[in-house]
């Protein structure tokens, strides 16, 4: 079953406790905070955990209307404790290996470390959704956990994040960069690239044109 460690307690714990110590998290979340568009006013975040993302991009968006979607009770719980006092974000349970339910309209999608776990055809599929529910020059955004080109590079990665291999994720469904930067050229987003990257940490963006036709 995918996914499954995050339904048990002491995954989600181990995830938040160690979430501020992945090492240059901080500079890629950044790299993403600054394409957001500062006036974007609905944001949805694919994968949203305990909200971390939806909260980082607060800061400077004070009037922004957030939706988050997970599929983990324990997330989603550490989420709405975290957006208790405010009206101004919603969390909602999905699990994305399912078509995205009907939220309306965004003018920016974001994700952090979640879509790596969908198998590829549902991320491919997830991406092509995504698009259909931006505004017109809406971005989507997606730090992202990302498969290395060899063996070594992955052991690398997780030597560099101080992590026994015996940790990965057993739901991990790693992709490359190139692979994930194609299918959005193909799916009609512009401006496409990978705006960070370090070993299997990578920021992936597209815009959807303002214009279509
Ligand atoms: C590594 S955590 C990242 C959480 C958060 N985005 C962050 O940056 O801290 C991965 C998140 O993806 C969620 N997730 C994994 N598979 C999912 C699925 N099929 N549907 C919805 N959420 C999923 C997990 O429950 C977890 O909250």
């Amino acid at each position: 079953m995918p996914a499954e460690e995050w339904t048990t307690a002491e995954h989600v714990r181990r995830y938040l406790c160690r979430a501020d110590e992945v090492p240059r998290r901080a500079e890629g979340e950044s790299v993403l905070l600054e394409h957001v568009p500062r006036d974007a006013r609905r944001i949805l975040d694919l994968g949203t955990g305990d909200g971390r993302l939806l909260a980082l991009l607060q800061i400077d968006r004070p009037e922004m209307l957030g939706v988050g979607l997970d599929f983990s009770d324990l997330m989603l719980r550490a989420a709405r404790d975290r957006f208790a006092d405010e009206d101004r974000v919603e969390v909602v349970e999905h699990d994305l290996a399912k078509p995205l339910p009907a939220l309306g309209h965004f003018d920016a999608v974001v994700s952090s470390m979640a879509i790596h776990h969908l198998e590829h055809e549902r991320k491919r599929s997830l991406y092509g959704e995504v698009f259909a529910l931006l505004e017109p020059g809406g971005v989507f955004a997606n730090f992202e956990h990302v498969a290395s080109p060899t063996h070594r590079l992955h052991l690398a990665f997780f030597a560099a994040i101080d992590e026994p291999l015996e940790h990965e994720d057993p739901s991990d469904r790693l992709l490359d960069v190139e692979s994930q930067l194609v299918w959005l050229r193909e799916l009609g987003f512009d401006d496409v690239d990978c705006y960070w990257k370090w070993l299997e940490m990578a920021l992936l963006v597209g815009v959807k044109p303002a214009e279509m036709g």
